[in-house]
C-alpha cells in the first residue's frame, strides 16, 4: 500500500486527541513526526497532552515542542471548552518518553527537506508553527504536498461572531501560510458543525466495552456540556457534538466523504469587530485565483463510522 507521509501540528485539545486517535488507527498514514502548538491551551499542556496520550495508545513519534505564543497577538486559550487540563476530566497516562530535542520548528524543517516525497501536513490548531516555517524556511513549499487545516469559516465563528478560534488565535499565522502558495485544504466549521456525534451514538460509544473507548466517551461527554450555545441554534449543542478536529484527517483518507470548492481566502488581521474572520470568496466576484479547497459538507453517517472503527481499532490492540 502507497502510504501518505503526514507531519501532525496539534493542540491537544479534546477533539485534537480524536484526531490523533483516527490518524493512529489508519495503515495509510505514515505519521513522521508530531509538533505542539500553543492554543487550547499552553505549550507545556498541549505538549504533555500528546506524550500522554501517545504513551497510553503505544504509540511512539516523535513530539517536538512548537512556539508558545502567537506571532504577534496575546496568547488566548479555551480551556473553558476543554477543561483546564485540556482533556476533560481524563487522564491518559503518565508519558513514558519525553519531548524532542528539536524544537519543533526545525524538526518540521528537517523532517521534510530530509524526505523522498513532499509531505502532507495536517493541522488542527492556530497554524503558529507553520507559519513561522514557511516565514523562515521558505524553500520548505516544494516539500509540503498539501496543508490540511481545520480552522476557519467561510459563514460565522466560535471564537467571535465572525471568527473561529483557531483563525482568531494566530490570525498572522493564517495569512502566512494562505499567501504561501502550498495547496491548502480547510476544515472550517462550515463542515466540522456537519460532522458531529449524536447523544444517541455517544452512548453506543459508552457501551463499547474497552477501557479506552470507556476514556474515548468520558471525555467527549465533558466536551458536550462546554460546547457553547449561541441563540440560532438552541438544541443544537447538546445534541450534535462536534469533533472539529477529526476532519482534517478523515478528508485525507476518505476524500470521497466529503464536498467543497476552491476558492479564494483570505483572513481578517486587523478587524474591529472581525479580527481572525476568514473570508471566503465564495461569490466568486474577486476575479482572484483561488488559493484553499475550502470543505463545506461531509456524509456524516460515514464520518462517524470512521470514528467508530478508530475508536474500536485503537481500543482492541491495548
Ligand atoms: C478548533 O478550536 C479548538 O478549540 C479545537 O481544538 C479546534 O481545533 C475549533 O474551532
Ligand atoms: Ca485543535
Amino acid at each position: 500500500m502507497k502510504r501518505i507521509p503526514i507531519i501532525i501540528d496539534c493542540d491537544p485539545g479534546i477533539d485534537d486527541t480524536m484526531m490523533l486517535m483516527l490518524a493512529f488507527s489508519r495503515e495509510e498514514l505514515d505519521i513522521r513526526l508530531i509538533t505542539t502548538e500553543a492554543g487550547n491551551l499552553t505549550i507545556d499542556k498541549t505538549t504533555y497532552n500528546a506524550l500522554s496520550f501517545l504513551s497510553y495508545i503505544n504509540k511512539r513519534v516523535e513530539v517536538a515542542k512548537g512556539l508558545s505564543q502567537p506571532i504577534f497577538r496575546q496568547q488566548e486559550v479555551a480551556e473553558d471548552i476543554h477543561g483546564e487540563g485540556g482533556l476533560g476530566n481524563v487522564e491518559w497516562a503518565v508519558p513514558t518518553f519525553e519531548a524532542s530535542e528539536r524544537p519543533a520548528i526545525q524538526a518540521m524543517y528537517e523532517t521534510l527537506m530530509q524526505a523522498e516525497m513532499p509531505i502532507t501536513i495536517v493541522a488542527t490548531g492556530p497554524l503558529t508553527n507553520v507559519g513561522a516555517l514557511l516565514l523562515a524556511h521558505p524553500e520548505v513549499k516544494a516539500k509540503i504536498a498539501r496543508i490540511s487545516w481545520m480552522g476557519g469559516a467561510a459563514v460565522g465563528g466560535n471564537m467571535s461572531t465572525t471568527a473561529e478560534f483557531n483563525a482568531y488565535v494566530d490570525p498572522h499565522a493564517v495569512e502566512l501560510v494562505m499567501r504561501s502558495g502550498v495547496p491548502i485544504i480547510m476544515s472550517g466549521l462550515d463542515v466540522t458543525h456537519k460532522a458531529y456525534i449524536t447523544r444517541e451514538e455517544m452512548t453506543q460509544l459508552s457501551q463499547l466495552e474497552t477501557p479506552f473507548a470507556q476514556k474515548v466517551a468520558n471525555m467527549m461527554n465533558f466536551y458536550t456540556f462546554t460546547q457553547k450555545q449561541t441563540p440560532f441554534n438552541p438544541p443544537y449543542f447538546e445534541e450534535q457534538i462536534r469533533v472539529h478536529d477529526v476532519s482534517a484527517i478523515a478528508c485525507l483518507v476518505h476524500p470521497e466523504m466529503y464536498r467543497g470548492d476552491d476558492y479564494f481566502v483570505e483572513v481578517e488581521l486587523e478587524g474591529r469587530l472581525t479580527q481572525g474572520a476568514t473570508i471566503v470568496d465564495y461569490a466568486k466576484r474577486s476575479g482572484k485565483t483561488p488559493n484553499v479547497h475550502v470543505l463545506h459538507d461531509v456524509e456524516r453517517e460515514k464520518f462517524i463510522a470512521l470514528f467508530f472503527d478508530a475508536v474500536m481499532k485503537i481500543g482492541n490492540t491495548l
